[in-house]
């Protein structure tokens, strides 16, 4: 197929673009640069570098692309919390330019990346797609309205549409002398931040809110390898159906707190990572773990690097082959 993927410079969207020409599609990157990275474009893909607000400009009638694949968007939740207008617009007010550019071009297939983050505090644990939405940031109203907007999209105009919420991220693709990881800028991300104490480049890790009503106080998360995510994706494409918008959770089911997840990190790394108690980031649910049950039965797709000790070793492995240059892959 012929695919344009959004966000292609960026972290989960670099790792999607090369599984896709490694499965033999072809591929145009769609991104701006505004927190990706040029570094992290694959050689093999066509690279365009223009905001999603102006896909009109690639996606023409006669560029013959077959599907979107919609990774682009800004995605700090606190930041969400006291910029959102640049969330609204990026998030939403882009993704819809998108969808009509891709109506207009007559492209037939669209996967999305959604967030847990539109469930905000879950009614149910682990969290199907049908739980109740209630997004606790702007970030993740801001993904449930793009949701929203495929659903209507697939109904009128017949668009096979699939959302992918992503529950937390992790990991690194190290293959072939290949090195794709998560160097997002600032990083709000718990497991970059931990591993940049480990390195000894920050004095300490502030962890925010040791109060919530969990194992140990700490945020309970759900952690996916990028390259299980990546995978998830081409099998989306194969699986969209037109007039259908079909929504699926990807996590592993298993929660780990943040507490935990250092003690992963000081295991894997074998440094002191000193943790100072911070305040609650506003906007964060207590808990976050996936049901993926609709994903492995519709879609086939069952994570092969499930273990979170794979993702920190990987993710460590990054690190250190962008900050001390040792070889990765
Ligand atoms: N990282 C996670 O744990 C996580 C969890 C849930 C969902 N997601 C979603 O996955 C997607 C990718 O996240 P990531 O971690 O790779 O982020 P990232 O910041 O590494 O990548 C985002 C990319 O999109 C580009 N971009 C942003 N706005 C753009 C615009 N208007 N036009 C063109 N390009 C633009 C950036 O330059 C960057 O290359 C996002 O949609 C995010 O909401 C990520």
């Amino acid at each position: 197929m012929k695919l344009l993927v959004t966000g292609g410079a960026g972290y989960i969207g670099s790792v999607v673009t090369r599984m896709l020409l490694d499965a033999g599609h072809e591929v145009v990157v769609l991104d701006d640069l505004s927190t990706g990275h040029a570094e992290a474009l694959a050689p093999e893909a066509t690279f365009v570098q223009a905001r999603v607000h102006d896909a009109a400009q690639v996606l023409t009638a006669d560029a013959g692309f077959d599907a979107v694949l919609h990774l682009a968007a800004l995605i700090s939740a606190g930041e969400s919390m006291v910029r959102p207008e640049l969330y609204w617009d990026n998030n939403t007010v882009g993704s819809l330019a998108l969808i009509n550019a891709a109506r207009s071009a007559g492209v037939r297939r669209f996967v999305f990346s959604s967030t847990a983050a539109v469930y905000g505090n879950p009614t149910e644990l682990p969290i199907p797609e049908t739980a109740g939405k209630t997004p606790t940031s702007t970030y993740g109203a801001t993904k449930l309205a793009v949701d929203m907007a495929l659903t209507s999209e697939s109904t009128a105009y017949k668009l096979a549409s699939v959302s992918l919420r992503y529950f937390n991220v992790a990991g690194a693709y190290l293959r072939n002398g290949v090195a794709l990881g998560e160097r997002h800028d600032p990083e709000s991300h718990l497991i970059p931040i931990a591993l940049e104490v480990a390195a000894g480049r920050r004095a300490k890790l502030q962890m925010m809110g040791v109060d919530y009503p969990t194992v140990d106080g700490t945020c309970v998360r759900d952690y996916i390898h990028v390259e299980d995510l990546a995978r998830a994706h081409l099998l989306a494409l194969e699986a969209a159906v037109p007039g259908e918008h079909r929504i699926y959770n990807l996590g592993n089911g298993n929660g780990f707190s943040n507490q935990q997840v250092v003690d992963v990190i000081r295991e894997v790394t074998g440094h002191p990572v000193p943790v100072e108690p911070a305040p609650r980031r506003e906007g964060d649910p207590a808990v976050l773990v996936a049901s993926a049950t609709r994903a492995h039965t519709e879609l086939g797709w069952t994570p092969a690097k499930p273990a979170l000790h794979e993702m920190v070793g990987d993710a460590w492995a990054f690190y250190r082959s962008q900050i001390i240059g040792e070889p990765a892959a």
